[in-house]
């Protein structure tokens, strides 16, 4: 049974009781509109943690569009089942009164990991971000929380708020999950219509094929990019960025490992995928 949990007193004296009787938590924060990619967190979770806590909170200081947050997908009852078939104990869903009362004057700001790639075209959303999952982190106290590497300047993003606020958490990274054809799940793919959803492979395969050439031997970003330029023929592309996995900050030569990251926009919606690549060792992703 997954427990509905729409205020934040509540979740914390479940939570406390949880805790005096020595269990451990597991967070799984989300925007809801919940898929596979959601679903890999949950299963990750599950087998860590004595209590699995997934939150379904669309925060609206990280919606940056105007219209964006408003067609947000809301489906709690499907998500609902899910979190039930994959064994979340609790879902916390709170309001947007609840989480934020009054206006928010007290933000978490990480400027330097959020000038580059998404921060660059995304004013004040990672601020969003990071604000909601510190907020998140206090409300439900876990001993771990799980996040996709899907969203791979998040992840770095909140890895560095923990490890600068000490918010004595372990942060878990989980691997992209990926159509069959490659493209990277997200809520947003329910937009495309059929041809923009094959002219979305574009983005995955682009970056395949970077990560491909970096495992033959080509360190030049240069050439890298001009070898990568005509799977985004046809397509907007926001960035496509080879940048050092920690800092964000774009590297000119590969000598050590590398996120490649991207961002495309299909009409109105906009994709975002990246890969990690290991130089001199095995490849990986990261999202
Ligand atoms: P949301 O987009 O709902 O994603 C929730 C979590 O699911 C994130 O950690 C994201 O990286 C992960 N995720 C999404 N698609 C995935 C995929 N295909 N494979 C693996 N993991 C995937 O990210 C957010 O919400 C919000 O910014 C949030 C962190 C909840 C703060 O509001």
């Amino acid at each position: 049974m997954s427990q509905l949990v729409p205020e934040i007193a509540r979740l914390r004296l479940l939570l406390d009781a949880h805790r005096k009787a020595g269990k451990t938590i597991g967070l799984v924060p989300t925007m809801g509109a919940l898929h596979a990619g959601h679903r890999r967190l949950m299963e990750v979770a599950r087998p860590e943690s004595d209590v699995v806590v997934t939150t379904i909170f669309v925060n609206p200081t990280q919606f940056d569009r105007t219209g964006d947050l408003e067609q947000y997908p809301k489906t709690l009852d499907q998500d609902l089942a899910l979190c039930r078939e994959v064994g979340s104990d609790l879902v916390f869903a709170p309001t947007a009164a609840e989480m934020y009362p009054q206006p928010q004057l007290a933000w978490v700001d990480v400027p330097e990991l959020t000038t580059h790639l998404c921060g660059a075209g995304r004013p004040g959303h990672f601020r969003g971000v990071a604000t909601v999952v510190t907020k998140l982190l206090l409300i439900a106290e876990p001993d771990r929380a799980y996040f996709g590497e899907k969203d791979a300047q998040q992840l770095a993003v909140i890895r560095r708020l923990v490890r600068d606020l000490n918010i004595p958490v372990t942060v878990v990274g989980v691997p992209t999950v990926r159509e069959p054809d490659g493209l990277a799940i997200s809520s947003r793919n329910r937009h495309l219509n059929a041809y923009e959803r094959l002219q979305a492979r574009a983005l995955s395969q682009a970056l395949f094929a970077a990560r491909d050439a970096i495992l033959a031997g080509e360190r030049s970003v240069k050439k890298i990019h001009s070898a990568v330029a005509p799977f985004f023929d046809g397509v907007r592309l926001e960035y496509c960025s080879i940048v050092d996995p920690q800092t964000l900050t774009p590297v000119e030569h590969i000598e050590s490992p590398v996120l490649i990251a991207g961002a495309i926009w299909l009409g109105t919606t906009r994709l975002i995928d990246n890969v990690t690549v290991s130089v001199g060792g095995s490849a990986g992703e990261a999202g």
